[in-house]
């Protein structure tokens, strides 16, 4: 059966009618102002294993925990240290998730079996009226089958979960584009667990030096096992393997263009991955080497826009007959960590340095 779908713009009956679905243990899909979430009451094991299945997830991946007030949070922690006070007060709400020691009010199921909980504060208002009207906290896990882009737009939620969730609602197309930043704060040391718009930098800013987890940037080992159990899955990826290509802007043109013609003799399509200030390296040759499928991923200088579409890109090659996709490797901007980090994970770290 069709999932039901509605329009954020309807207001207060989208929101009463989410609620009371989320309320008996049903599943909503709704935007947020990073991606669109997949929502159950995180108190119901029940509708945490519902998310796992619908998602096709594995269910030692924990499921972040959003509200929409701080005293929601209260019952689920068993303290807040200092330092995540001050983030809390500096960023909330908005796209950081933050890790706390949990206490027993909070399910395994919904913590992948771990003894902390992710919790986050969203500043979408259609998230928060959600929440409020469902009075419970609730768990949401980007509302993408397991591996796939996040779903930026309520199109991608239907493409996904279309039959297998009671409703999702269509708030248009996300802000932000790529999930919040998650910082531990459980430890000793607050550290990033994942980077997102909340940078390195900002978070420094106020709580003074963080470390970053190493699973962001290399390439997790079977032996080193990142602190958060997502990272280790491969992610974001668009159907049509991926390859970053990284270097200098003329070289990597070049690199992606010797890439076509081989595949042009195998007669095969390739995607291309470039910005408005590299495209025409592409264009150019487009009446030798008609076997390419070029989509421009913003300006080279707008990390913003970068993030912005980036998901939208790769889940757009998924209908394009392509057998491979080429990226330029994209790290400029205050969003660099973010999408390099994304970026790498749709490759499965498959990346060619020329
Ligand atoms: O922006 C976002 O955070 C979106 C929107 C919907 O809010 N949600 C999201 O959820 O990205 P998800 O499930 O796709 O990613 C959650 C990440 C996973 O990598 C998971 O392993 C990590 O958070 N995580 C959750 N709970 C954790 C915990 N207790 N300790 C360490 N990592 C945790
Ligand atoms: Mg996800």
């Amino acid at each position: 059966m069709d999932t039901l779908v509605m329009k954020e713009e309807q207001g207060q009956v989208v929101y009463e009618k989410s609620g009371a679905i989320l309320r008996e243990g049903g599943l909503v899909a709704f935007p947020t102002e990073t991606v669109y979430g997949l929502g159950g009451n995180a108190l119901d094991k029940s509708a945490s294993q519902k998310i796992y299945t619908a998602k096709g997830r594995p269910s030692d991946n924990p499921l972040i925990v959003h509200i929409c007030n701080e005293e929601m949070m209260l019952p689920l922690v068993a303290y807040i240290p200092e330092k995540a006070k001050l983030l809390m007060d500096s960023f909330w709400p908005g796209p950081l998730t933050l890790i706390f020691k949990k206490t027993e009010f909070v399910p395994y199921e919904t913590t992948g079996g771990l003894d902390t909980v992710a919790i986050r504060f969203p500043s979408h208002i259609c998230a928060r009226k959600i929440i409020e009207c469902a009075g419970v906290p609730i768990a949401a896990p980007s509302a993408n089958v397991s591996g796939r882009p996040s779903p930026t737009m309520a199109d991608h939620v239907v493409e996904d979960m279309n039959g297998r969730i009671d409703m999702i609602v269509d708030g248009g197309s996300v802000g932000i584009g790529v999930e919040s930043t998650i910082v531990d704060v459980s430890g000793e040391l607050p550290m990033i667990l994942r980077p997102g718009s909340i940078t390195k930098e900002m978070i420094e800013q106020v709580i003074g030096s963080v470390k970053m987890d190493e699973a962001i940037t290399k390439k997790v080992s079977d032996t080193v096992a990142p602190k958060a159990p997502g990272m280790k899955y491969r992610h974001y990826a668009p159907k049509a393997p991926l390859t970053i290509v990284s270097g200098n802007e003329e070289l990597v043109a070049s690199k992606i263009l010797d890439i076509i013609k081989e595949k042009k003799e195998e007669n095969q399509m390739v995607g291309i991955i470039c910005t408005n200030q590299t495209k025409s390296f592409y264009t150019e040759k487009k009446d030798d080497l008609n076997n390419m499928v070029i989509k421009v991923i913003g300006d080279k200088q707008d990390s913003k826009q970068i993030a912005h579409n980036l998901y939208h890109v790769l889940r757009a090659f998924d209908s394009e007959n392509v057998s491979i996709i080429v990226s330029e490797h994209i790290s400029t901007g205050i969003l660099k960590d973010a999408i390099e980090n994304r970026l790498m994970k749709a490759a499965g770290h498959k990346i060619i340095y020329v």
